[in-house]
């Protein structure tokens, strides 16, 4: 049977844990130690139905104390750690009003946006327009006007997205060539405008190709406008994409919008490499657009952005350009 020695000594161990606990969670576990259902006293105070009926009042007494004694202290401790407790917290979870906030993120423009952005405005200050047209464009304006009707070769030269239905005649424009045409449909020669735009051709996207591109066209219809002034221009234009020491070399080729044709070439870090094509447009085109060829002459030329900006800033995958990755942009010292 428990003795007094033995009890007082559980009360001073019980009580020196209890005062030694340095937060509620250590006073828990002393808690359980000294006064849960397994500790010393709480198993006395279960043995004492087993003492004789004399002995039970006294022993019951003892042990009344100790339980009333440690009950005591556990509870004081609980109010002295739940003060610091709630002090600290006040301290930790303090809020400094006086800070700035959070900066909004708004986004930044994308790589190509500020490249076709940079595109207007050079032209702008040439004294060029920006003309826009439709993504859905009607086949004539994207072919035939082009000196393209349906039996032409060229007309399968470009992967069509066509629209259903097929007597509606709708495609995806497969180059912004049409907008030339909508140009000179609508407005009297001068004309000095750009069309940049989307620009959509059923190929699979991989490190090249994209079925959604961007194109920027150029179109001048002036009286006297020859060659020299379409390579003037496009020599001005490269300067200002890849830098002032650059050169275009033109090399003869074929759209049938344009007589004589010509890719543009520049020469960029060591190399020759194809930006676009251009020509002067085509006197049927200009015929088809109500213009008359024996007073005026024009030329136009188109190029990809994509391209642009891949041969600019060494970009040797497509998917970068479209796939959106922040971390892209922020490549090119936007700050999102
Ligand atoms: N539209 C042509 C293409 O996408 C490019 C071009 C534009 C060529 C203007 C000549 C003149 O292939």
């Amino acid at each position: 049977m428990t003795s007094t020695d033995d009890l007082l000594r559980w009360v001073k161990e019980a009580l020196s844990a209890i005062a030694e606990a340095n937060d509620l969670d250590e006073l828990k576990v002393e808690r359980i130690a000294h006064f849960g259902d397994k500790s010393p006293i709480a198993l006395a105070s279960r043995a004492l139905g087993a003492l004789p009926a004399g002995e039970r009042a006294a022993a019951g007494k003892l042990i009344g104390d100790a339980k009333s004694s440690v009950a005591e202290a556990i509870a004081q401790r609980t109010t002295i750690l739940e003060a610091e407790r709630d002090a600290r917290t006040l301290l930790e979870e303090v809020v400094d009003i006086s800070l700035p906030s959070d900066r909004v993120r708004l986004g930044a423009l994308h790589p190509l946006t500020i490249l076709r952005n940079e595109i207007n405005d050079f032209f702008i200050a040439q004294g060029y327009g920006v003309a826009e047209g439709p993504e859905l464009e009607s086949e004539w304006l994207n072919f035939d006007a082009l000196n393209m009707p349906a039996d032409h070769p060229a007309r399968s030269m470009q992967d069509t997205f066509f629209i259903e239905p097929a007597q509606a005649h709708l495609v995806l424009r497969t180059h912004t060539s049409p907008v030339q045409i909508r140009t000179m449909l609508e407005s009297e020669p001068p004309i000095y405008v750009i069309c940049p735009g989307r620009t959509f051709r059923a190929d699979e996207l991989d490190a090249t190709h994209t079925p959604v591109f961007h194109q920027v066209e150029g179109l001048v219809v002036d009286r006297g406008i020859s060659m020299a002034h379409l390579k003037g221009t496009l020599d001005l234009f490269a300067q200002k994409m890849f830098g002032d020491e650059v050169t275009t070399r033109l090399r003869p080729s074929y759209f049938p919008f344009t007589e004589p044709s010509a890719e543009v070439d520049v020469f960029f870090n060591g190399r020759w490499i194809e930006w676009g094509g251009c020509g002067m447009v085509n006197p049927k085109v200009l015929i088809a657009s109500g213009i008359d060829p024996s007073k005026y002459s024009g030329f136009a030329f188109g190029m990809g952005l994509e391209r642009t900006l891949m041969v600019r800033h060494g970009i040797t995958d497509m998917h970068d350009i479209v796939e959106g990755d922040i971390r892209f942009s922020r490549a090119f010292g936007v700050d999102i």
